[in-house]
């Protein structure tokens, strides 16, 4: 129970690994407040946690509304007290090749990816600031590092979330704690974001075959929270040891 008595917030946490991050964080003993957009499927991780004797409670969120992210924070802030980590994990990953113009899929990808996390911080930042206390993470990818045919969109999205929170470290002081955790392909619901149905098949093929469990993401989350609160964990890649 080494994350007793922490408040969490965790967005897209209806599926893979906000999911996964949700019931490991729980089972570890933290207070979690989920948000994501699907309320049914939230409901269910609430109530796996509480079947297993954890604290969860869930809204119904969209992040491309910045609204929804103050009323998250402020849905914990009032249930709990205090927030000490938020969690932006919610992502799109409508990736394909440029030459085929899926515009709304950019503007999607650039709304859920790069403003949903602004937004976040827009939220939680100053609830920190008075706290004097908090934690991001943030949920980058692999693609901020490689960028290949398909992904150009979705590998300047988490580009852009690399920069911002190398950004936010730089500029919160010693009382925050910044971190950034970068998958590469794990096994979730990740290629239903795809809209070109081919190579949503190609993505859904690279994640059975590599993919690790998204509880291996959990954990680095864990990781980076347990730290000493002047310890801060900048970024954690973790891949397959099958992807190249
Ligand atoms: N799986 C991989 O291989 C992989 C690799 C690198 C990085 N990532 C990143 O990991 C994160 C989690 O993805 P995942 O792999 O766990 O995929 P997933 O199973 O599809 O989960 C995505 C989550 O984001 C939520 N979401 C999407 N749009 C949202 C919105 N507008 N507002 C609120 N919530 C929203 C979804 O919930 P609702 O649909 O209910 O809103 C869902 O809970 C993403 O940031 C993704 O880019 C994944």
């Amino acid at each position: 129970m080494t994350l007793s008595g922490k408040v969490i917030i965790i967005t897209g946490a209806s599926s893979g690994i906000g999911e996964a991050a949700a019931l490991l964080l729980a089972e570890r003993g933290a207070a979690v407040v989920l948000g994501a957009r699907n309320a049914e499927k939230l409901e269910a991780v609430v109530q796996r946690i509480r079947e297993a004797g954890g604290n969860a409670a869930a809204l119904s969120i969209d992040v491309k509304k910045r609204t929804d992210l103050l009323r998250i924070v402020d849905f914990a802030r009032e249930t709990h007290g205090k927030i000490d980590v938020f969690i932006s994990n919610a992502g799109n990953g409508a990736i394909s090749p440029l030459d085929e113009l899926r515009v709304d899929d950019w503007d999607d990808m650039i709304d859920i990816n790069i403003k949903g996390v602004l937004y976040g911080i827009a939220a939680a930042l100053p609830v920190f600031r008075k706290q004097r206390f908090g934690h991001f993470i943030h949920t980058g990818s692999t693609a901020a590092h490689r960028t290949v045919p398909t992904m150009a969109v979705y590998s300047g999205t988490k580009s852009a979330v690399r920069a911002i929170t190398e950004g936010l470290r730089q500029e919160a002081g010693k009382d925050l704690r910044v971190t950034l955790i970068s998958p590469g392909y794990v096994k979730t619901n990740f290629a239903d974001s795809v809209t070109s149905e081919t190579l949503k098949l190609e993505v859904q093929n690279g994640i059975d075959q590599v993919g690790i469990s998204p509880k291996a993401i959990a954990r680095a989350m864990i990781y980076a929270i347990e730290q000493p609160l002047d310890v801060d964990v900048g970024e954690i890649i973790i891949r397959p040891t099958a992807q190249g």
